[in-house]
């Protein structure tokens, strides 16, 4: 029909086309865009608490553990919210007139839990456990970043898949002695900085917090000394016989070979290995997370 679409109109046609592939590409990068911004991870927002509770406060002031509040960490998938109980230890005597503290006071005067928003919260159709990744050395700072510095609590990563896989894909970066998971200052081992190392776990087989023993100052002229471990075998009969109903002993140690660590590479290899962790083609297999 070229008596009604000349040859301009041709023109026309091919670039509203490629406009149109324009639009939607850029409307695809948006969208992608928008996927992954904090408006819907929720990366970084302050959630409106019932009461504005600091950890800044409770654990870089007042020098509480992660384990004070959140009991089950360790020994099961979730961490878990501590009760009011927990804060009423406290605050039964500690600013008992404090407007801030009502809803605390009014949740145990009713027995009713203070309603906490979720700042944390995956999809149900993924399947998260915390003790597996505590107990194999990631620190609570990894997920979480520095939760001791948050006057109010917000998410520091995304949670989504690419992040966890980013992680399950090379944990050996990662990796740190299980008695560092509540440190939230730890820092790789560098050559200035390094860390020694030894594996206790030979018998059981079982990775535990106790397993791998690690100290960030030379065990060559501390504990381990082979003086050090004579004098304690030496004194080994004397504790045996101690009287019953003392607190038993110690157990003495056997003598440990500690390995020096001067980069997160080594470490984290060294750990790979004794905290027996999977290979990471298994650990990037879809069942894991979605089952
Ligand atoms: C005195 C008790 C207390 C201590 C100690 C404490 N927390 Fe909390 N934590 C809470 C309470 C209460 C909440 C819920 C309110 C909030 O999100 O701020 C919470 C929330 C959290 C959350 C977010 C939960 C969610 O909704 O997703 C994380 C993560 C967390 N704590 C990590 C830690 C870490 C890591 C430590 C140690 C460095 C720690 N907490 C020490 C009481 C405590
Ligand atoms: C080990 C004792 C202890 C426990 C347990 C404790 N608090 Fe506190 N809390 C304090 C002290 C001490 C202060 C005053 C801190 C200051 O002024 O530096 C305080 C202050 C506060 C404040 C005032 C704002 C601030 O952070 O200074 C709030 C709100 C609060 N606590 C909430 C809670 C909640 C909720 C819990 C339970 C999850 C809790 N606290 C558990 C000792 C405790
Ligand atoms: C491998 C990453 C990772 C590590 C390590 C980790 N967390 Fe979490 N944490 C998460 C994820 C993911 C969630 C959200 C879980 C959900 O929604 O089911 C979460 C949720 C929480 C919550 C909210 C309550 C719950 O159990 O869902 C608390 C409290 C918490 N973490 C505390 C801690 C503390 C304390 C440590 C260190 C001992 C720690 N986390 C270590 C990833 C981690
Ligand atoms: C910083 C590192 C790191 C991050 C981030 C991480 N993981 Fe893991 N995850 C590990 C390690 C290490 C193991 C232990 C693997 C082993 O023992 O073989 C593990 C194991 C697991 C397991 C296996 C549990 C079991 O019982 O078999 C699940 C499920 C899992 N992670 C889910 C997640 C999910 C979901 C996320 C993201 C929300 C996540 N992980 C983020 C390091 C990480
Ligand atoms: C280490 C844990 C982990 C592994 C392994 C994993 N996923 Fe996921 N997956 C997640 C998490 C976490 C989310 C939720 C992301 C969110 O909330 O944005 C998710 C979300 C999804 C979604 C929903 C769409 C989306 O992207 O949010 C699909 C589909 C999915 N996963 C498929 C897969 C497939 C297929 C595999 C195997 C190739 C796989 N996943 C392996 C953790 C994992």
């Amino acid at each position: 029909m070229p008596q009604i679409f000349d040859r301009s109109s041709n023109a026309l046609a091919r670039m509203s086309l490629v406009l149109t592939g324009l639009i939607v590409i850029a409307l695809g990068v948006t969208l992608d865009q928008l996927q992954r911004s904090p408006w819907v991870t929720r990366q970084g927002q302050r959630a409106e608490q019932p009461v504005p509770f600091s950890h800044k406060h409770h654990v870089q002031g007042l020098g509480l553990q992660c384990q004070y509040c959140h009991t089950t960490v360790e020994k099961s998938s979730y961490a878990g919210i501590p009760p009011t109980r927990t804060c009423m230890n406290c605050h039964a005597q500690i600013w008992t007139n404090a407007q801030l503290l009502e809803p605390v006071r009014q949740s145990w005067a009713t027995g009713q839990s203070i309603p906490w928003i979720k700042v944390h919260d995956l999809p149900d159709f993924v399947y998260f456990n915390h003790s597996i990744h505590v107990n194999k050395g990631i620190g609570c700072e990894t997920c979480h970043g520095r939760v001791d510095e948050m006057p109010l609590m917000y998410a520091q990563n995304t949670l989504q898949m690419e992040w966890c896989l980013d992680c399950h894909r090379n944990p050996a970066k990662n990796l740190r002695p299980t008695s560092q998971i509540y440190n939230m200052a730890w820092k790789s081992p560098t050559e200035d900085q390094p860390v020694w190392c030894a594996a206790t776990d030979a018998k059981t087989g079982v990775p535990t917090a106790q397993s791998v023993d690690c100290v960030t100052r030379d065990p060559g002229s501390a504990g381990a000394s082979p003086e050090m471990a004579l004098l304690q075998t030496a004194a080994t009969p004397a504790n045996a016989s101690a009287p019953a109903g003392d607190v038993a002993p110690a157990a003495v140690p056997a003598v440990l070979h500690y390995r020096k660590f001067t980069s997160q590479d080594q470490l984290g290899h060294f750990l790979l290995d004794h905290y027996k962790i999977r290979n990471s083609r298994d650990l990037m297999s879809c069942e894991v997370c979605h089952r």
